[in-house]
């Protein structure tokens, strides 16, 4: 497996709606969650749901303390003072709201690192992945006018209007140009992206995915305002954290997260947890542990508990799934309105009932 992309702070924002694994989690009632932290945005709106235990892991130490911080924002700061923290491009009210949390030494130092790293970026676009993509809306800015852009997230039937104006020779184009596994390798993943085994070629993999997506309510898109216009521009775009209802939830809730720094897949026996979310992490396997990690990960499950898999651009092979009963298309329908649209999504059950 290549961990030596997944070191350093990759993601601050997300790239995945997570409404999908929170309704799953509501969904199923679920009272002990593990997961794949990421960008805290997969992990933190599951304490809206007042879990008994929530794991979150990560091999990533800046992943673990950008969602500690996030969590600290969330519950010392009002509302309105969060989102300003976390997208306002003025560096000196970033700071005053910072400073009037209190923190533990470790976040201040890894503030002050991230500040002097990205001098003038909003925390929401520290990770690399973010800054990849705001690379990548330069080009788009430059074949799609800005007037193109914004009536997109205004217009009545924004499927209609990515027809008749985005879609097309130019939008190939684009696609064609960043699209790519050399693109994504040398601006990004230094030679780990992944190695693809969808059936589609890249250009029809992404095609087809946007396709689907502008389909969808792309006013709460985060991650097409990202490739289009380099940061979000409507709040209700926010990662759902933000949201008013998930955010007081998390503000009100008892429950406190644990954070581990490893793999998910390398655990002691203990808890048997209801959901394990994982991101797309499985898609990065190989040999005994893309085998294996299904039966290793059902020591830690209750029976009837759900894993939940997003496949990017290469779905896991030779997976043992003995045990376990495919419910993805039981969730279709949330699966279907996910705002990123990016993975194959999967969704395993333990035990074979369907009840
Ligand atoms: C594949 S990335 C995707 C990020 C996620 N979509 C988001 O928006 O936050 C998921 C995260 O998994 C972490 N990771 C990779 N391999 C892992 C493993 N074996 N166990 C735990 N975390 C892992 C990475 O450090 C990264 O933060």
């Amino acid at each position: 497996m290549t961990q030596s992309y997944f070191q350093s702070l990759n993601y601050s924002m997300a790239n995945e709606d997570t409404t999908l694994e929170f309704k799953l989690a509501e969904s199923i009632g679920a009272k002990k969650i593990l997961t794949v932290g990421g960008s805290g945005s997969r992990a933190l709106p599951f304490i809206a749901l007042d879990p008994d235990e929530l794991c979150i892991v990560d091999v990533s130490t800046d992943q673990l303390l950008l969602i500690q911080l996030k969590l600290e924002t969330i519950r010392q700061l009002s509302r309105p003072d969060a989102i300003l923290f976390w997208t306002s491009e003025n560096g000196e009210a970033r700071k005053t709201v910072f400073d009037r949390m209190k923190l533990d030494e470790k976040f201040k130092s890894f503030f002050k690192f991230q500040t002097e790293t990205n001098p003038n970026t909003p925390p929401l676009y520290w990770g690399k992945w973010e800054k990849t993509f705001q690379t990548f809306s330069k080009l788009s800015k430059l074949l799609f006018s800005r007037q193109t852009r914004e009536g997109l997230f205004t217009a009545a039937d924004p499927y209609d209007f990515y027809q008749k104006n985005i879609k097309g020779k130019r939008w190939s184009l684009l696609l064609k140009i960043v699209g790519n596994k050399a693109m994504f390798n040398s601006l990004l993943y230094k030679g780990s992206f992944i190695q693809k085994n969808s059936p589609l070629s890249y250009f029809d993999y992404y095609h087809q995915a946007f396709d689907r997506l502008f389909k969808l309510d792309v006013k709460k898109s985060h991650f097409l305002q990202l490739c289009l216009c380099g940061k979000v521009l409507h709040e209700e775009a926010l990662p759902i954290e933000f949201s008013p209802d998930l955010f007081a939830r998390i503000k009100a809730s008892g429950s406190q997260p644990t954070y581990q720094q490893g793999s998910i897949f390398e655990r002691a026996e203990g808890t048997c947890y209801d959901l394990v979310s994982l991101s797309d992490v499985p898609s990065y396997l190989s040999g005994e542990i893309e085998r294996d990690y299904i039966q290793l990960l059902s020591k830690n499950l209750a029976n009837n508990g759900v894993i939940v898999n997003r496949f990017y651009l290469r779905s896991t092979e030779n997976t043992d799934i003995s045990s376990f009963t495919d419910i993805t298309n039981d969730y279709r329908g949330i699966i279907d309105q996910e705002l990123v649209q990016m993975y194959e999504v999967q969704l395993l059950k333990h035990g074979s009932g369907k009840g």
